[in-house]
């Protein structure tokens, strides 16, 4: 079986966008491929952070993926194998400075920083993000990684690096891991239909995964439709999020009927907000319900993913002892 690999960052409440761009195809890819995910929490610590909220909110991040259907075996907290940081710092010598400093993604949040915290440091764990997240990949020999077009970069630098390493030591050892983009919704903002919906944006930008019923409804029912005049045939932004949802939901005969509705004019965004808060509230509660089990038996799905990553870990400790030998490094003794 193909083996594929991918990471979140342990930022808090999941939302529809992350559910839907993301989230619900890792766990439709466990069918067919080894999947490994990893709660990155080394990655977290690259942009200012509290480091009291940060073992909570990985934990809580690992709760959430397995609400919504990633199998424990399958999932890991990227620092409770260390060799991640180890294989990093074997990878970024292979890697230039001039590639790292070329990544939009370092730019643009060595920028954010500057521009919002005038005491915090641009890090040198930042330009290393990417070396990281090569050595998330390649420890594991991963050949797809499910990602956004926004990683795009990332796992360009990842096969650089792969393809660098086995010249630089004259081996055929790693393999270059190739993306995997899945046609996903994209999800916009319901109160700003212009913008992507995102938690940054802000509370009234995104719906969260695991929210309460009201306010998904009250969410729903003060969407934006049509700002300013609409124009006949052409749907808004806004409207066409609202179908967006329902599509996502597969209510595909709630669908139907309001588009046909759409198509002859007679319409009521009422009645299709209505359709679209009936489905989210539908598909969260099952995430809620699940939610609710797993923090009842809190203790002992901890000891399922302690297990797994230990599990997980004897894949990165035999990568990591080829690699040793490969570049000369001291033999371990385990
Ligand atoms: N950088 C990725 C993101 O922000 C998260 C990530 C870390 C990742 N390691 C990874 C994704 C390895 C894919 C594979 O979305």
């Amino acid at each position: 079986m193909k083996k594929i690999l991918s990471g979140i960052q342990p930022t808090g409440e999941l939302h529809l966008g992350n559910y839907f761009g993301a989230i619900k195809n890792w766990v439709d890819l466990q069918e067919s491929y080894e999947c490994t995910y990893s709660v990155v929490d080394y990655h977290s610590m690259t942009m200012p952070y509290k480091a009291e909220n940060l073992q909570n909110n990985s934990w809580r991040m690992v709760y959430q993926l397995l609400a919504c259907g990633v199998k424990a075996e399958n999932l890991f907290i990227q620092s409770l194998i260390p060799e991640h940081t180890e294989l990093t710092w074997i990878l970024s010598c292979v890697c230039s400075y001039g590639e790292l400093t070329r990544m939009t993604q370092f730019k643009d949040k060595s920028d954010q920083t500057k521009e919002t915290s005038k005491d915090s440091l641009v890090s040198a764990g930042l330009l290393f993000y990417p070396v990281l997240q090569a050595a998330d990949i390649l420890l594991y020999k991963a050949d797809y990684v499910p990602i956004g077009k926004d990683q795009e970069q990332h796992l360009e630098l990842s096969r650089n690096i792969a393809e660098r390493f086995n010249n630089n030591f004259e081996v055929d050892y790693f393999r270059s891991p190739e993306a995997l983009f899945t046609e996903t919704p994209k999800l916009l903002s319901l109160a700003n239909p212009e913008k992507k919906m995102s938690k940054s944006l802000g509370e009234k930008h995104f719906v969260s995964l695991f929210g309460d019923a009201n306010i998904i409804t009250k969410q729903v029912k003060s969407a934006v439709t049509d700002s300013g005049e609409a124009q006949s045939g052409v749907m808004s932004p806004g409207v066409k999020n609202l179908f967006e949802l329902l599509k996502a939901c597969n209510k595909t005969e709630a669908y139907k009927v309001n588009f046909e509705k759409w198509e002859s004019g007679s319409l009521q965004y009422g009645a299709l907000k209505g359709d679209v808060a009936e489905a989210l509230i539908e598909l969260t509660q099952k995430f809620k319900n699940n939610l609710q089990h797993i923090r009842e038996n809190e203790d002992s799905v901890k000891e399922q993913v302690f297990a797994s990553s230990a599990q997980i870990r004897k894949k990165a400790q035999q990568t990591i002892d080829e690699v040793r030998e490969i570049t000369g490094l001291a033999k371990l003794r385990r």
